[in-house]
């Protein structure tokens, strides 16, 4: 088994030069998401382990940054993902709307929206969950707006707004800045909503002919994307199906995807329960049992760790790793055999305990029956991303007093599915 603890970091892949701004061509500023691929390494990968015309697939799709790559050099792509505003996202940012048309419906829904002044106090009646999020007066100009993008008929443009409004929200709202955990901040300037919808539609929309003229030129318009809504731990595709598969599960311990996005998930009526949709994304917190059988030594030492410790986080740890388990296993059933899988990952840490998802991962993946090929460990960018977080969870910088320091490498795990029967048995779950 490959050692992950003397790799030493590899420069080829640290992407160093890459500046946060190249990180947002095309189609991949729509909508902000947490823990996003950097699309110029997804694109390596892409190219190095798959040929013009073969399937992608992104397990763990988020806001489709591999679908978008794949598009745009050439391969088909399949995304999956729990989360409705990722399948929004990632369906909006692979579409390519023909510019002339979108400026015209920009055009008219602008001149709808200037024509509607807030009359009726929408707020009154508003999800008790969404009034803890909004001041009455940016709540219904938001109502204005998205009735008026309800108008709409055309059902790519619709969605092309609504991911445009899905953006705007957080800025609107007293969501604490930049915070990765859902706290008010009473003494926040929100940003106008009309403004803030109008600014961003416009720079969403010269992205989309930025990515139409790159289709076109390409000849890759035609090339298949499509996101699901699905879970990574039953895949709705056929054994056998794809050619390669990048993708980065969630990490035990760190963003809670459904709460994060939770003033999109209500605004959308996607559920009015966060809470019971937590429940089928992996690394939550939410399951009361414990369920144990990963196959993983260095996993199930951790857990026995973590239980003198701390019984919460020794539950939740190995609730992760027990799915994690599914999917991998899911992973290696839909790849076509002799292809290559790319995990990328990174290790956490809580409560002073380091949590290896990388060994573990390299593990688990042997035991189902891959063969792990490679592993690259990379620095991550600070050019793109500060590393450093405050006490409540927020991005910070290096100057500021009651910083922690998180992630500062990834992992990306190359695996191959043998050509013969090796390891399958192992897979069936
Ligand atoms: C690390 S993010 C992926 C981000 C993605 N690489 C990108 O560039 O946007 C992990 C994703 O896994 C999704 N997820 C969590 N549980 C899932 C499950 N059971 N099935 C499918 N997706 C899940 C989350 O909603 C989140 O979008």
């Amino acid at each position: 088994m490959i050692n992950i603890d003397i790799l030493k970091a590899d420069k080829n892949w640290s992407l160093q030069k890459v500046k946060r701004r190249e990180t947002l061509y095309a189609t991949h500023g729509y909508h902000k998401y947490p823990a996003k691929f950097i699309p110029q390494l997804v694109r390596k990968v892409i190219i190095k382990y798959s040929k013009p015309g073969e399937i992608v697939l992104d397990s763990f799709g988020g806001c489709g940054t591999t679908l978008v790559e794949s598009k745009l050099n050439g391969r088909k792509s399949i995304g999956v993902d729990v989360n409705k505003v990722a399948v929004l996202i990632s369906k909006v940012k692979t579409i390519g709307i023909s510019p002339a048309l979108l400026e015209k419906r920009n055009e008219a829904l602008f001149s709808r929206i200037d024509k509607k002044t807030v009359t009726r106090d929408f707020y009154h009646h508003a999800n008790e969950r969404l009034k803890y999020w909004f001041d009455p007066l940016q709540y219904n100009k938001l109502k204005l707006i998205y009735d008026c993008i309800q108008e709409e008929p055309n059902k790519k443009i619709n969605l092309f707004y609504k991911c445009c409004f899905s953006n705007i929200l957080k800025n609107c709202s007293i969501w604490l800045a930049k915070s990765i955990k859902p706290q008010r901040d009473f003494e926040k300037k929100e940003e106008e909503p009309v403004g803030a919808f109008k600014k961003h539609l416009n720079y969403m929309s010269k992205k989309n002919k930025e990515f139409v003229g790159l289709v076109t030129s390409r000849k890759v318009k035609d090339i298949s994307c499509k996101m699901l809504k699905g879970d990574a731990r039953k895949v709705n595709l056929p054994a056998e199906h794809v050619d390669l598969i990048v993708t980065s599960p969630p990490y035990v311990t760190s963003y809670e995807y459904a709460e994060l996005h939770q003033l999109s998930i209500l605004w959308f009526n996607y559920t009015d329960d966060i809470k019971k949709i937590k429940t089928k994304f992996v690394g939550t917190e939410s399951k009361k049992i414990i369920r144990e059988g990963m196959e993983s030594g260095v996993a199930k030492n951790l857990v026995g760790i973590l239980k003198e410790k701390n019984k919460k986080l020794a539950r939740h740890v190995s609730n992760y790793y027990f799915d994690l388990t599914k999917c991998y296993k899911e992973m290696f059933r839909v790849l076509k055999k002799d292809k290559h899988l790319c995990i990328i990952i990174g290790d956490t840490e809580y409560d002073g305990i380091k949590i290896p998802n990388a060994e573990i991962s390299v593990q688990l993946l042997e035991n189902i029956g891959f063969e792990v090929k490679r592993v690259v460990k990379r620095k991550l960018s600070s050019k793109i991303f500060t590393p450093y977080r405050d006490k409540d969870g927020r991005f910070t910088d290096s100057k500021h007093g009651n910083k922690r320091k998180i992630y500062q490498y990834e992992y990306l795990i190359f695996a191959r599915k043998p050509k013969g029967k090796g390891g399958e048995k192992n897979a069936k779950s």
